[in-house]
């Protein structure tokens, strides 16, 4: 344990694990002030900086790998930070509209920490903020594969831990796999958030792929559709680049981006991932739906119109030899889908003119799916546990949190194995 004097204007960078402790003073911890006798910790995964707002004496506990580092003079970074956030208030104040900001910039440059700043800005002036975490890999709110909202009204360091209020499921973790589900949900979010005349701000975090073509007009439709009032980049070249393209229609600001990071690796950020599934999952119950009543959205073998296995075989008769093994068929536009009992994967272009899918039953098993309650709205996250054809009947069973009604499913490509670890790659769950 240390202690700490820190004077009026210098920043210290703490990174975690660790435990700061107020004993004098006043200090801005992401945008938030923090009096005598307040505590915050720091999570092992992250590193914020403390400024001294006054002169300031502050208690740090660190835990192993924990360390602290004083900044030089002319560390610019909060400042560069507080005036965005001021910029953003003043437009509020002038009550020119509700501010929706959009947050861009590359992996590991500090957008979650800065949407948490200005956030805090809000929130300590008695505003609150409806914050929509849009990094599909790295959400914070729910779990991976979700684009989630909450309203917030308590100022926070990390959003890690601050739950959701509403969440729409897009099955990836990639964002360059499900652009379209990225955006929708976005938007939908979004107009949500609009629609609640109460005051305060909206503001929207989004993933680190930027640095692709691809990439750019992905987060440039994002703009485009969300009509922001800023746009707040956290990478200069991103920036000139937003500002190329939408000149003078919205305010686009530039930030400093934080420079002693503590770097999360790839083992880091899957670990973080795996430990959010498990906690959204920690209080489940297995339910079971049939999907002769209940959709399942986006699967090409459930979704697709359902054919019996001896007109396949008048088709296709090359399949006659292992009629025996199927125990369903669908056709989903130009894809015939074979479920067979105990078969691996395996896609290839027939010599009839489209293309048949073996899919295992296993394959189903871990794969995440959204919930709908009876109002096509989305209520939840399941994990398909076991899938079982009988008949006209297909039944799967389903381990969810959510214990509503359920009026639908839709599928994505994350699959999970028994511990919560992601399997199969990027097409891990492709039904
Ligand atoms: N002012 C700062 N000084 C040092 N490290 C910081 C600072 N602000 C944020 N960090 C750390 O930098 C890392 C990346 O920040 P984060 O906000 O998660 O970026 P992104 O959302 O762009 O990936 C995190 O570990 C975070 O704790
Ligand atoms: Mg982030």
């Amino acid at each position: 344990m240390v202690t700490l004097s820190i004077s009026k204007g210098e920043t210290i960078t703490v990174s975690g694990p660790a435990r700061l402790t107020v004993k004098k003073g006043k200090i801005l911890l992401v945008g938030a002030e923090y009096i005598e006798g307040e505590s915050v910790v720091i999570h092992k995964y992250r590193s914020y900086d403390v400024l001294g707002i006054g002169y300031a004496e502050v208690e740090v506990v660190l835990g192993e790998d924990g360390s602290i580092v004083r900044n030089e003079e002319g560390y610019e970074l909060i400042r560069c930070w507080t005036v965005i956030a001021e910029r953003v208030w003043k437009f509020y104040k002038d009550g020119r509209s509700k501010p929706v900001v959009l947050v861009l910039g590359p992996v590991e440059s500090g957008k979650t920490t800065l949407t948490a700043f200005i956030s805090n800005y809000f929130i300590q002036r008695g505003n609150p903020v409806y914050l929509v975490e849009a990094d599909v890999g790295q959400e914070d709110l729910a779990i991976p594969g979700t684009v989630a909202m909450v309203r917030v009204k308590r100022i926070f360091t990390w959003q890690r831990g601050l739950g959701f209020d509403k969440l729409r499921f897009v099955g990836c973790i990639t964002p360059s796999q499900c652009r379209e589900e990225i955006l929708g949900a976005i938007c939908d979010l979004i107009n949500i958030a609009r629609r609640d005349p109460s005051p305060g701000m909206i503001i929207i975090n989004t993933d680190g792929w930027v640095k692709s073509s691809l990439a750019l007009r992905h987060k440039l439709e994002i703009l485009r559709r969300i009509k922001p009032t800023h746009v707040v980049v956290t990478d200069k070249d991103l920036y000139e680049t937003v500002v190329s393209s939408v000149r003078r229609q919205v305010d686009i600001l530039l930030a400093d981006r934080p420079k002693n990071v503590r770097a999360r690796d790839r083992e880091a950020r899957k670990l973080l991932r795996r430990e959010s599934y498990r906690r959204y999952f920690s209080d489940s119950v297995v339910r079971q739906v049939d999907l002769s009543r209940i959709g399942l959205l986006k699967s090409k073998v459930f979704g697709g119109m359902r054919v019996d296995i001896q007109e396949l075989i008048k088709r296709v008769p090359a399949l006659d030899i292992i009629k025996d093994k199927i125990t369903y068929a669908s056709v989903f536009g130009d894809i015939i889908n074979v479920v067979i009992e105990g078969y691996g994967e395996n896609i290839f272009v027939s010599d009839y003119g489209f293309k048949v899918n073996f899919i295992s039953k296993d394959r189903f098993k871990g794969c995440l799916v959204g919930i709908f309650n009876g109002d096509l709205e989305e209520v939840g996250v399941g994990i398909i546990k076991d899938v079982s054809i009988r008949g006209d009947n297909v039944l799967i069973k389903i381990l969810t949190p959510y214990r509503g009604p359920i009026g639908g499913l839709v599928a994505g490509y994350i699959r999970l194995d028994n511990d919560y670890q992601e399997t199969g790659g990027r097409l891990g769950c492709d039904i």
